[in-house]
C-alpha cells in the first residue's frame, strides 16, 4: 500500500515556532505509523515563498526576497531535523520544478476557459494573503478574527478562476463523501460555506513581481493560493513523473482549521477542472493557544525559541507533548508549565520509571540474563488481552489521524504495567525459594512489556526505540508493529541493562519559583534509586527525591551555614510563593527571598531562628536580590523550615 501525506507549505515570513511544528510532527506520527504497517510513505513538507508578505518583510530587512527565503528555509530544514521529522521531500514554491508545473496548470485552465481575465476590486489582507468584498469588512478591517488588521483596495487587472462553475459538483462530492473533510465539524463549516456561494477567485496580480510568471501575460504574477496548493502535485513530477503516478491521489493533506477552506475549495476544483482524481482526506487541526488565549503566532510576540525548548527537554518529550494536547475539533493549550508536567507525570513517573525499575529488577535478580518464562497466570493472560486491545485502538485513532488519543491507549497500558510491577511485588517473590519460576515469569512478562511500549511509541516518540532497544540488547528491527500484540518474541538469555532514566525528571518547584531566570534541574539519579528502592527494600515506600551524587567532607566544609532570626516576613507582591525575609546573622542583617509564603504567614515565622546558607552567591528574584537561602524539608505538599529552638544566637553555625 502507498501513503502520501504532506502538511501545508510555510510562508518563510518568519522562522518556525512550536505552534508551526505541531502539524508536521503529527504528520510525521502518521508516516512514521504508515511506514511501521509496511506502506510505501511519501511524506512531503515545504515552503510557500511567492507571497506578498515575503517581499514585505524582505523589504523591511532591506534584502532580495529569494535571498531572504534562504535563510529562513534553512531554520525549517533545521527545526524538523531537531524534531526528528523523516520528510522524504522538502518542496519549495522557488524551485523550477514547481514553477514550470504552475506554468502549465495555468495555461491549461486558461485554454480551457476556467481561467479568464477581468478588472479586480477589492480590498486585500496581506497578512492573509485574502481578498475581501467591502461588505464582509468588519469596521473597515480583516474579518479573519485571528486577524482583524488593516487591509487595502486594490484595483488591478487580474486573471480570475470559475470556482462558481464546479460549485454544485463540488457540494455533491463533499455531501457523497464523509470522509473527504474531517473531522465533521470542519466539514459542516466547508458545507455551509459553500451554500453560500463561491465567488470566482482572483488568481493573478501585476501590483508586483515577486512570484511565478503567467507565460502568456508575464507582466501577471500568478496569485499565491492557486500556486502553492500545486506544490502538492509538483512534487511529484506532476504529470508524468514516476512518484506522481505511484503516490497521488494524497491520502491526506493535514493542516491548521485557518487554511482548511483553501484546500477544500480551491484546491478540489482545480483538480476537478484538470480531470485529476481529488485527495482522500483533508483533515484540519486546532491551534495550540498560549494561556492568554491567543494562537501563538510570530505577529502576536508569544513565540518561544523552538530550538530552545528541544534543547532543554528533548524532541521525543516535546513530539509527545504537542501530539498529547491536541484533542481532536478543539485547540490546544501551550506552556511550559504544562510541557514539564507532562513531562514528569507520564514521560518520567510513568513511561520511564516503569523500564527503569523492570529492568533494574532483571539485572538485580537475574544478573540481567532475560529468565525463561513459566506458565502464565491470570495477570500475565490479562496484560496479554490488553495489549491486543490497545493495539486495535491505537490503530483506530490514528486512522481518524487523533494522536492524542492513540498516545491516552498507549498510557492506559503503561499504567496497566506500572500496577503488575505492584502487583507480583517481584521483591517479596525473589525472598521465596520456591516462586523461582513465578519470578522469571515475571520479569520475562516485564521486558516484554517494555518492547511492546517501545513499538506502540515508536511513531510518537522516533528517539526512543533505538534507545530502548539498546536497553534489550536487540537491534531496531525488533519495531514490528505486527508483534505489538504478540507475546513471546523476545528471545530468554538476550543480556539487558538498567542504563541512564529514559526521561530525567525535571524539578518543576525550582523551575516556577525561580520564575524569570527558569532554572531546569534535571535529577538524573531520580528512576535509579526508585528502582534501587524496589528493588532493596519489601515496603513500597512514598516517591522521594534520589538522594544525590556523594561529595566529600571538604565540598561540604565550603557550605556556610549558620542559624539566623527571622526579624521580619512580609508576601512578595503578584506570587502566591515567594516570602521576603529580613534575617539578622553574625550581627547584619540580610534579605532572603524564600518560596515558603503557601506554607506560613509572616507572623509565623518573626523572631523564628532558622538556618541560612549564608555563602550562596546572591541572586534576583522578582527584582529582590536574595542573599541566602533558608533551609526547609518538604515531601509532597507538606513543607516545613527547619527551626532552631535553644538558645542559639543569629550567627551560631550548623555543622
Ligand atoms: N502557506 C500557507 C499554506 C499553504 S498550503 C498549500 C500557510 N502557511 S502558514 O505558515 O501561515 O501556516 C502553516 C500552518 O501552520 C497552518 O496549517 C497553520 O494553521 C499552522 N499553524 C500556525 N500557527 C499555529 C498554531 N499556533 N497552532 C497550530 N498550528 C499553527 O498558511
Amino acid at each position: 500500500m502507498k501513503y502520501y501525506i504532506t502538511t501545508p507549505i510555510f510562508y518563510p515570513n518568519s522562522s518556525p515556532h512550536i505552534g508551526t511544528a505541531y502539524t508536521t510532527v503529527a504528520a510525521d506520527a502518521l508516516a512514521r505509523y504508515h511506514r511501521l504497517l509496511g506502506d510505501e510513505v511519501y511524506f512531503l513538507t515545504g515552503t510557500d515563498e511567492n507571497a506578498q508578505k515575503i517581499v514585505r518583510t524582505a523589504e523591511a530587512c532591506s534584502t532580495d526576497p529569494k535571498i531572504y527565503c534562504d535563510g529562513v528555509v534553512e531554520r525549517f530544514k533545521e527545526l524538523w531535523e531537531a524534531l526528528d521529522i523523516s520528510n522524504d521531500d522538502f518542496i519549495r514554491t522557488t524551485e523550477e520544478r514547481h514553477q514550470k508545473v504552475v506554468q502549465q496548470i495555468f495555461t491549461k485552465l486558461y485554454e480551457q476557459g476556467d481561467i479568464y481575465k477581468s478588472e479586480y476590486a477589492g480590498w486585500y489582507c496581506t497578512p492573509c494573503e485574502t481578498f475581501w468584498l467591502e461588505n464582509k469588512l468588519i469596521q473597515g478591517k480583516c474579518p479573519n478574527a485571528d486577524c482583524n488588521r488593516e487591509v487595502e483596495l486594490l484595483k488591478e487587472e487580474s486573471y480570475f478562476f470559475r470556482l462558481s462553475k464546479y460549485q454544485n459538483i463540488l457540494y455533491k462530492y463533499i455531501e457523497e463523501h464523509p470522509e473527504f473533510i474531517q473531522p465533521t465539524s470542519r466539514r459542516n463549516e466547508m458545507l455551509r460555506f459553500i451554500e453560500s456561494g463561491l465567488e470566482d477567485l482572483c488568481v493573478s496580480r501585476t501590483t508586483f513581481q515577486w512570484g511565478i510568471k503567467v507565460p502568456f501575460d508575464p507582466k501577471h504574477v500568478v496569485y499565491v493560493w492557486l500556486d502553492a496548493l500545486i506544490n502538492y502535485i509538483s512534487a511529484l513530477g506532476f504529470p508524468d513523473g514516476e512518484n506522481y503516478r505511484r503516490y497521488w491521489p494524497a491520502d491526506v493533506h493535514i493542516m491548521g482549521k485557518d487554511i482548511v477552506r483553501f484546500h477544500a475549495v480551491i484546491w478540489p476544483i482545480i483538480l476537478l477542472a484538470l480531470d485529476i482524481p481529488l485527495p482522500k482526506v483533508i483533515y484540519g487541526h486546532g491551534w495550540y493557544l498560549t494561556k492568554e488565549g491567543g494562537k501563538i503566532s510570530k505577529s502576536r510576540g508569544n513565540v518561544q525559541d523552538s530550538f530552545e525548548l528541544i534543547q532543554r527537554y528533548g524532541s521525543d518529550a516535546i513530539r509527545y507533548f504537542l501530539l498529547r494536547e491536541m484533542q481532536v475539533g478543539s485547540d490546544g493549550l501551550y506552556s511550559e508549565d504544562n510541557l514539564v508536567e507532562r513531562l514528569n507525570s507520564d514521560l518520567a513517573n510513568d513511561f520511564g520509571n516503569f523500564i527503569s525499575r523492570s529492568l533494574a529488577m532483571v539485572v538485580k535478580y537475574r544478573n540481567g540474563v532475560v529468565p525463561r518464562p513459566g506458565q502464565d497466570g491470570v495477570l500475565e493472560q490479562e496484560l496479554k488481552e490488553l495489549s491486543q486491545e490497545i493495539k486495535k485502538a491505537v490503530e483506530k485513532s490514528l486512522e481518524v489521524f487523533d494522536p492524542a488519543s492513540a498516545l491516552e491507549q498507549i498510557w492506559r497500558f503503561v499504567a496497566r504495567c506500572n500496577k503488575y510491577v505492584d502487583e507480583t511485588a517481584p521483591w517479596s517473590l525473589a525472598k521465596q525459594d520456591n516462586q523461582r519460576e513465578r519470578l522469571d515469569t515475571v520479569l520475562y512478562t516485564f521486558v516484554e512489556c517494555i518492547r511492546i511500549m517501545a513499538v506502540l511509541t515508536a511513531p510518537f516518540m522516533p528517539g526512543l526505540p533505538p534507545r530502548i532497544c539498546a536497553l534489550l540488547g536487540l537491534d531496531k528491527g525488533c519495531i514490528r508493529w505486527e508483534e505489538v500484540d504478540q507475546w513471546g518474541i523476545l528471545e530468554p538469555g538476550t543480556q539487558v541493562q538498567k542504563g541512564e532514566p529514559l526521561f530525567p525528571r525535571i524539578d518543576i518547584s525550582q523551575f516556577t519559583i525561580a520564575g524569570e531566570t527558569k532554572t531546569v534541574d534535571q535529577d538524573q539519579n531520580m528512576n535509579q534509586t526508585q528502582a534501587q528502592k524496589e528493588t532493596g527494600e519489601a515496603v513500597p515506600a512514598p516517591e522521594f527525591e534520589p538522594i544525590k551524587a556523594e561529595i566529600s567532607i571538604d565540598e561540604f566544609a565550603k557550605l556556610d551555614l549558620r542559624v539566623a532570626k527571622i526579624l521580619s516576613a512580609e508576601k512578595v507582591e503578584k506570587t502566591d510563593k515567594l516570602m521576603k525575609l529580613e534575617v539578622e546573622v553574625a550581627g547584619v542583617v540580610r534579605t532572603v527571598v524564600s518560596g515558603i509564603a503557601k506554607h506560613y504567614a509572616p507572623e509565623d515565622l518573626v523572631n523564628q531562628y532558622v538556618v541560612l546558607i549564608a555563602n550562596l552567591k546572591p541572586t534576583k528574584l522578582r527584582g529582590i536580590t536574595s542573599q541566602g537561602m533558608i533551609l526547609a524539608a518538604s515531601q509532597g505538599d507538606v513543607l516545613e523550615v527547619l527551626m532552631v529552638n535553644k538558645d542559639l544566637p543569629g550567627g551560631a553555625r550548623v555543622k
